[in-house]
């Protein structure tokens, strides 16, 4: 599971490093002082440029800081009002009812949700390979059967013979972009899967990288939400909105499906400080813009400097990119490491690929002088 390696990579860094240095890696790259926002910390300066979970590095919006500032008083209390205000505003921006709506502790928690409600022994989970394997994950500890299905050749999932395994199914999960590809699976093909699939079987759609897809071939489902009553479509606070340590996410679905998925959820299980924090970040989309913007211009960079070392990669819909490192990837993994630079884990299925977390143009640099050593 993403989320476990990353603990056990951050383990093993503590063991490399030294608790201290680990810690100075993991230094937030914004802070607030008497006159507001400090400029990001470069990470090539510190110690460890840490490019292995798809966080954004640079930070959540200065109004998510100052709106988590403002309310360090309500500590004290339980946050009702404050979910109620999210779901408000959510329900404002996808044009949907409030009872369509759930709040999770990050987008994870509705993963968990979504295989606890729907999948278990005779209702199996059908999901792509590779893709983020925290729903396979709860699914197989509720004892389902889960079923992987190759991703096509040019990395979309493959929807038509995931069809073919859905109707004996509880859950089939599309994560789109896809993680660990960074690709996508055009809006064509969802659509049609959507019509098709059994009304008994739910489909999960993952959009997690959803804001930092420039592809025309590409949109949201949380319209379709209407007709479906079997689609669920979960986004969070931790990628673009840069609030990845908050633990903030949410899904949209029919009244009924949300019920389904609240009924195995704790009470009040999203912060107070994550509530403010996300309904400040959804009334700054500038800083969404300008996430998605600087993402854009880092990932062309990287991407010119691939190209000039003769590396290729899947071209990437997302904050992160798989570089085919034309070799078992398992020992660069490990040599990056020693170089300083932390990236993604080793994915079975993709043995020679390398993932990366687009970070700042410093945090690229150093990524790059690493990889030229690396490869050299
Ligand atoms: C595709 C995908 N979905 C969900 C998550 C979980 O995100 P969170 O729980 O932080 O919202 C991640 C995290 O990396 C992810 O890559």
């Amino acid at each position: 599971m993403e989320r476990e390696a990353n603990m056990l990579s951050r383990r093993r860094f503590t063991q490399i490093l030294g608790a201290g240095t680990a810690l100075a890696a993991l230094r937030p790259p914004l802070s607030l002082n008497a006159r507001g926002l400090r400029p990001p910390v470069t990470r090539a300066a510190a110690a460890v440029v840490r490019l292995s979970s798809n966080e954004n590095p640079y930070g959540p919006s200065p109004a998510a800081l100052r709106a988590m500032t403002e309310s360090f008083s309500l500590a004290w209390r339980y946050p009702d009002e404050h979910q109620d205000a999210l779901v408000a505003e959510l329900s404002k921006l996808h044009g949907v009812g409030g009872d369509q709506i759930l709040l999770g502790d990050g987008s994870g928690e509705i993963l968990k949700l979504s295989a606890a409600a729907f999948t278990g022994p005779g209702r199996g989970l059908v999901v792509a390979d590779p893709t983020f394997e925290a729903v396979a994950h709860h699914a197989r500890t509720g004892h389902a059967e889960v079923t992987a299905v190759r991703l096509t050749p040019d990395y979309r999932h493959d929807l038509s013979k995931m069809l073919g395994a859905a109707g004996s199914a509880g859950l089939v999960y599309v994560c789109n972009p896809n993680n660990p590809t960074a690709s996508l699976t055009p809006k064509g093909e969802v659509h049609a899967f959507l019509s098709k699939v059994p009304r008994e079987t739910f489909v999960l759609v993952d959009e997690a990288y959803y804001h930092y897809v420039e592809s025309g071939d590409y949109e949201s489902v949380i319209p379709l939400v209407q007709d479906y009553p079997n689609l669920i479509v979960a986004r969070t606070f931790s990628k673009v909105y840069g609030m990845a340590g908050l633990r903030c996410g949410y899904c949209v679905a029919q009244g009924p499906t949300i019920e389904r998925l609240r009924a195995h959820q704790s009470w009040d299980s999203v912060n107070i400080m994550a509530l403010v924090a996300a309904l400040a970040s959804l009334r700054d989309p500038a800083h969404v813009e300008q996430g998605r913007r600087l993402n854009g211009e880092v990932k062309k960079y990287v991407c010119a400097e691939l190209d000039k070392l003769g590396l290729s990669y899947i071209p990437s819909a997302a904050n992160f990119m798989m570089i085919d490192m034309r070799r078992e990837v398992r020992p660069l993994l490990e040599a990056m490491r020693r170089a300083g630079i932390e990236v993604g884990r080793f994915f079975p299925s993709l043995p020679n690929h390398m993932r990366v977390t687009v970070g700042t143009r410093g945090d690229m640099q150093a990524f790059l002088a690493a990889l030229r050593q690396v490869v050299a």
